[in-house]
């Protein structure tokens, strides 16, 4: 167990330095004001696991910085615009700071108890979270590619219907710490919820599907919006998703590409996602219905670990990692269907459900109880499944993600559910 934990971490830490190792300028240089600039990740990647993993969370405790550098690296102090005016570390000085921070770790990881290595595999999805934060800055930054194309990934296959049939029935929603050790206070309990009949999208929306919708003037007429998604259309100017063009080219961490018709469309917002689902005659699942097409077998009556079993990802069922820098074609991955035949639904794009972010019942904070607790009932949406971005033990089928309804740098898309009736 401590081998698997000590090679998360190492996992985690060679995908931060792989988007970090560029000239000073590209990391201390905001590329976006979405965005921290890449050396703020960097350092404070580093504080977080000096602060849970070296002073049990203890923030009077005296860290490796000191305390004045250290409330830079506050997220909720400084929102993310603000950060490039900091005085950061360099990034010289964050490169030290966080390889002798987890020089420490290793250490004191050697000497912990098996019932201690929860914190560790925390910081561990804290470091893979921001690794997908950095991959979206790279991706909104401007100026030739630095990244390269990516890794190749299976080719898509003609599916075998666009939805499934879920029928009525009681499942279990969320997990509980002894199936689920590495799970997040928001996952947990597992608890009996009772959903009735619906359908799902066997794949993710694909951008072929996307653009009909652009063709078809979806943009423009404001009955498929909601009210709120209308304005916020209208004000921000949606025409599209992020990072496409006029000229059916969409730009992929610099380099610009024609659209890939069946790979699934990325980059909306959820009041996008929201009015594509009403112009297709569908809508967008709720998270309990989108995690029980995901994890639920009806032929056992238990969960799965995952949609295609309980063995590990293998890079035949899903794909993550973030190596490919963009999601596989829909059909790709046949082998990692759920029970009830949906695909992709782990890894390739972030889906929007129609959900807002809530505690499940008898929800507990954890160590870090600040992860969730003061999200709950925000202007947030869930998002699940985990992105191509995804790596490592940062994700499963009941993680939970929550953003904004505008945001769309993240590597977002959606999957169409309908009610039977
Ligand atoms: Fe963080």
């Amino acid at each position: 167990m401590h081998d698997d934990v000590a090679r998360g971490l190492e996992a985690a830490r060679l995908r931060s330095r792989t988007l970090t190792e560029f000239d000073d300028r590209e990391l201390t240089t905001q590329h976006s004001a979405l965005m921290s600039p890449l050396v703020w990740d960097l350092a404070h990647i580093g504080q977080q696991e000096d602060l849970w993993l070296l002073r049990g969370g203890d923030a009077s405790a005296q860290g490796l910085l000191s305390a004045q550098v250290e409330k830079l690296y506050d997220a909720f102090e400084h929102p993310r615009a603000a950060r490039v005016s900091l005085p950061l570390l360099t990034p010289a000085e964050a490169r030290r700071f966080i390889a002798d921070v987890r020089g420490r770790v290793l250490d004191g990881l050697e000497r912990a108890d098996e019932e201690t290595l929860f914190p560790y595999v925390m910081v561990e999805q804290h470091e893979q979270q921001h690794v997908e934060t950095m991959l979206a800055t790279h991706q909104l930054r401007e100026g030739p590619a630095i990244l390269g194309a990516g890794a190749p990934l299976p080719p898509g296959r003609p599916v075998p219907s666009d939805s499934v049939l879920v029928p009525a029935g009681a499942f279990t929603l969320g997990v509980d710490g002894d199936r689920e050790p590495w799970s997040l206070d928001n996952e947990r309990p597992a608890h009996t919820v009772d959903l009735p009949a619906f359908r799902i999208g066997r794949v993710p929306v694909t951008n072929a599907q996307w653009q009909q919708f652009v063709a078809a003037g979806g943009y423009d007429e404001e009955r498929w919006w909601s009210p709120r998604g209308w304005s916020h259309r209208l004000q921000a100017g949606l025409e599209r998703p992020l990072f496409w063009e006029a000229d059916g080219s969409r730009r992929r961490f610099g380099i610009v590409e024609e659209i890939p018709p069946d790979e699934p469309v990325q980059h909306v917002c959820f009041f996008e996602a929201e009015a594509y689902a009403a112009w297709a005659g569908a809508r967008l699942p709720t998270e309990q219905e989108w995690e029980k097409a995901c994890a639920w077998d009806p032929a056992t009556g238990r969960r799965r670990r995952w949609p295609w079993g309980d063995s590990d990802w293998t890079p035949a069922v899903a794909n993550l990692g973030g190596e490919a820098l963009r999601p596989a074609p829909v059909g790709a991955y046949a082998a990692g269907a759920s029970a009830y035949g949906v695909e992709q639904t782990i890894g390739d794009v972030w889906e929007w459900t129609s959900s807002g972010f809530e505690p499940w019942p008898g929800f507990a904070p954890m160590l870090y109880a600040d992860y969730s607790e003061p999200f709950f009932g925000g202007d947030y949406r869930v998002l699940r499944g985990g992105s191509w971005a995804v790596g490592g033990a940062s994700i499963r089928p009941s993680f939970r993600n929550w953003d904004l309804p505008i945001r769309r740098q993240i590597f977002s898309g959606l999957r169409l559910a309908w009610d039977v009736v």
